[in-house]
């Protein structure tokens, strides 16, 4: 069920700012691939992040700093092929964008010209807002986060609430006010107190995209496999479960495996048949070319 004005055209960034602005919930998830990408869309999702959560998600890495943007480019291809509506944001991961402007926009590029994203996204504030600022003066669409930002998780003291004493909290808006003032079109807000979210989505004209920060923001993101029940890990305070697939796709591959083993995989419907008159012409020759003697080479 899609709520979007025009199920058929691309959602804009305008009409991101002018749905906050009317007060209408915005909806982004993560998609790493072509299928995934498809059901979302299909679902009326607004915004998809191919987000570097991948790294442990679908690559197997056990954080998210490893992944690197030529892994992230293949799945952004998949997920722009599979989008017709959606805004496809792509997760600029770790040393992508730090190192200077120069090699953030060129890294950016890539995403937008080689994968065909729709904008980039990138964690941080402090040296952050000049890559931003580098991003927006280079046509590119930038989405920024703060709060808990998983690629600087050891510096912020791990995975946990960020924005939790009245200095913090402060500094947490002032970032994401700066942040605007840099260009950047929407900003994620992670697991900071529902109250400093609301203060700070109020302060903002362009929407926050909340995961873990209370229901005042203008848009909640929830990663894949966490909405889908697609990992085995305990999932973080925030995340609702949509399904618990891990479980059903887990049946479905034991079933499979014991019907191939009794042989109850496949049957008479799984198969293809040759008519009788061209099977015995097959079986008189294979049975002549049995019985020839055989020659060498
Ligand atoms: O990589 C990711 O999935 C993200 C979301 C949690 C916002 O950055």
């Amino acid at each position: 069920m899609t709520s979007h004005p025009n199920p058929s055209s691309k959602v804009s960034l305008i009409e991101l700012a002018e749905r906050k602005a009317r007060g209408e919930k915005l909806v982004m998830v993560t998609a790493y691939d072509y299928p995934g990408a498809r059901l979302a869309d299909a679902a009326g999702v607004d915004i998809i992040l191919v987000g570097d959560s991948a790294a442990d998600n679908v690559l197997g890495y056990d954080s998210t700093v490893p992944v690197t943007v030529d892994e992230l480019l293949v799945l952004v291809r998949a997920v722009a092929r599979g989008t017709e509506r959606a805004l496809v944001v792509a997760d600029m991961p770790f040393g992508s964008f730090q190192v200077s402007d120069e090699t953030a926009v060129a890294n950016a590029v890539r995403f937008i010209k080689e994968a065909g994203a729709d904008a980039v996204k990138i964690e941080g504030a402090g040296p952050s807002l000049a890559r931003a600022q580098a991003l927006v003066g280079a046509g590119i669409p930038v989405m920024g986060h703060v709060g808990l930002t998983p690629q600087s998780a050891t510096m912020l003291g791990g995975f946990k609430a960020q924005g939790r004493t009245a200095a913090k909290a402060q500094r947490l808006h002032g970032d994401a006010r700066a942040l605007e003032a840099a260009g950047c079109f929407a900003v994620v807000l992670e697991a900071v107190p529902a109250a400093v979210a609301a203060r700070v989505t109020e302060a903002l004209h362009v929407p926050t995209i909340g995961i873990g920060a209370g229901p005042a923001c203008d848009g909640q993101v929830l990663v894949w496999h966490d909405l889908l029940g697609l990992n085995d890990r305990k999932p973080a305070r925030f995340v609702k479960r949509y399904a618990d697939l891990g479980t059903e796709i887990q049946g479905a591959l034991e079933a499979y495996a014991a019907d191939v083993r009794s042989g109850a995989f496949p049957a008479e419907e799984h198969t293809y048949a040759i008519p009788e008159d061209e099977l015995s012409l097959f079986e008189a020759a294979t049975e002549e070319r049995e019985q020839a003697p055989q020659t060498d080479g």
